[in-house]
């Protein structure tokens, strides 16, 4: 028999479709019988049986029915998958979402789910964004774990040795980092891999250890729920809903929605990437209703004059060098509005030209608690300690507000000269570069203080400078 020619009839068809769904979840549709024909005419043809009827039996009988039942769902699942798939998705995650769960979980524990992860790309994508922001992370428990029906393709995952077609939307950045070529194949770093644990789990046919499926942070699934019956998604979006903490965040596919299937999530939006969070709606809502993002911007629209006439006098008085009246403005402000982020800048500005550096950051530590993802308040704290020749806590606070602000141009900077004090020329010259990468963008003025200059011509002519220095150095 040539398999290929291979043909099942409606009968046939419908028993094999039940028996799969049956014993292992999984759902063919009308559409893919034909792929359903090619796999089953080849097992017929190496095992040596006559019938679809003898094939049934065999997997329900034959001491290798589960070996046989894995192999057609290996067969017949679609395991399509690279890194960065949907790369917006994953810019969200470092830029956005990872640094607020970074601030906002003083037990310190993060817990992702890639459910459908296939081969694995998925949450050792995952596993990379995060140690790239290892800086916020540092001493925290962390569980990434990828699961799929699909057994062939977990031991990929956990071999993680990827061909060129898996890579190609990985940057050169982390080809480099965190890769080997070895053989034409890329293996990935033994690092990455300890990040990830894999397991054989069905979404959709087995009862959820809920006891251990439960707490997570972040789940996946993406591509996954698009083969299934919409009951089915319905209880799989459900049951993601009771394994996520309360402020817990969904990612599905782009071409995915949740949209006649769950009203538990609410869609949220950040620089035009969709995401679903658990947490109950929040009053804010755009003029699309989607719910808008709640972290605090900067600079905060002062709404009452007088704070804002009281920070101003405050100013003009510290310009003066009349200190003490600026502060006593400064905290008169705080008073009125203890809510507002900028009166507490302004002190701690105001003790940071003074060099009374505790206060400075006692003031801009207040700052934070009100808006802790705010690029500009890490950046000035990191620049107190710079000041106080503390250059690796800087450069921590450096490097969160890069994170959180990859368009702000003044982390990068002081990160270059930060490595080039520790002679690591390459990484000072590439972060010199990307300063100045943005500042021929976008530049973004922030508040001067007389800590530093920060007219944007001179830093330009100073990465320039610089970067003519390192290539010299390295040649
Ligand atoms: C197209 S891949 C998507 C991989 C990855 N999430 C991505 O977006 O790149 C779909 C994966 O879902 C898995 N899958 C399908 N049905 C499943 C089920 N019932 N339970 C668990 N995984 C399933 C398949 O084995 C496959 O690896």
């Amino acid at each position: 028999m040539n398999y290929e020619y291979f043909s099942l009839t409606t009968p046939e068809f419908n028993l094999l479709r039940k028996f799969l769904y049956l014993n292992s979840g999984l759902e063919l549709t009308e559409k893919r019988k034909y792929q359903l024909e090619l796999v089953v005419g080849k097992r017929l043809e190496v095992l040596r049986l006559a019938s679809v009827e003898e094939y049934l039996h065999y997997l329900m009988v034959n001491v290798k029915r589960v070996e046989e039942q894995q192999l057609l769902i290996d067969s017949l699942t679609i395991t399509e998958t690279y890194f960065f798939r949907n790369k917006s998705h994953f810019d969200l995650l470092q830029h956005h979402i990872l640094p607020q769960i970074a601030q906002n979980s003083p037990e310190k524990k993060l817990k992702i789910w890639s459910a459908g992860c296939s081969s694995g790309e998925e949450p050792y994508s995952i596993a990379m964004i995060i140690h790239e922001l290892s800086v916020f992370f540092y001493g925290w428990k962390i569980e990434i774990l990828g699961t799929d029906v699909n057994q062939t393709r977990l031991h990929q995952a956990k071999a993680g040795v990827y061909t060129e077609r898996a890579i190609k939307m990985t940057s050169s950045y982390y080809l480099r980092k965190y890769f080997k070529l070895k053989d034409d194949l890329y293996h990935l770093n033994d690092n990455i891999k300890a990040m990830v644990d894999f397991r054989k789990f069905n979404l959709i046919h087995e009862p959820y250890p809920l006891q251990e499926m439960k707490d997570y942070n972040i789940i996946f699934c993406r591509n996954v729920t698009i083969y299934f019956k919409k009951s089915s998604t319905e209880r799989v979006i459900h049951n993601f809903y009771k394994s996520l903490k309360d402020d817990g965040c969904l990612l599905i596919g782009h071409s995915e929605s949740l949209h006649n299937i769950n009203d538990e999530f609410r869609l949220s939006e950040k620089d035009g990437v969709y995401y679903y969070l658990k947490s109950p709606a929040p009053q804010n809502t755009d003029e699309r209703g989607l719910y808008t993002d709640q972290v605090t911007p900067l600079p905060v629209t002062l709404t009452a004059t007088d704070t804002k006439s009281l920070l101003e006098k405050g100013l003009g008085l510290s310009a003066r060098g009349e200190y003490e009246e600026a502060l006593f403005c400064f905290n008169e402000a705080i008073k009125a509005e203890p809510y507002l982020v900028e009166p507490y800048l302004c002190r701690g500005q105001l003790y940071a030209d003074r060099r009374v550096y505790s206060e400075a950051l006692s003031s801009y530590e207040q700052a934070l608690k009100l808006a802790p993802l705010n690029a500009e308040v890490h950046f000035l704290m990191g620049l107190v300690y710079w000041e106080k020749e503390d250059f690796a806590q800087a450069a921590d606070f450096f490097k969160k507000a890069k994170y959180l602000d990859a368009g702000f141009c003044l982390p990068y900077y002081y990160l270059g000269l930060w490595y080039e004090k520790e002679v690591r020329y390459n990484r000072a010259y590439q972060a010199f570069a990307a300063a100045l990468k943005i500042i021929e963008k976008v530049p973004k003025q922030i508040k001067t203080t007389s800590l530093a200059d920060f007219k944007i011509e001179t830093i330009k002519q100073t990465c320039l400078n610089k970067m003519e220095q390192l290539e010299r150095l390295s040649d």
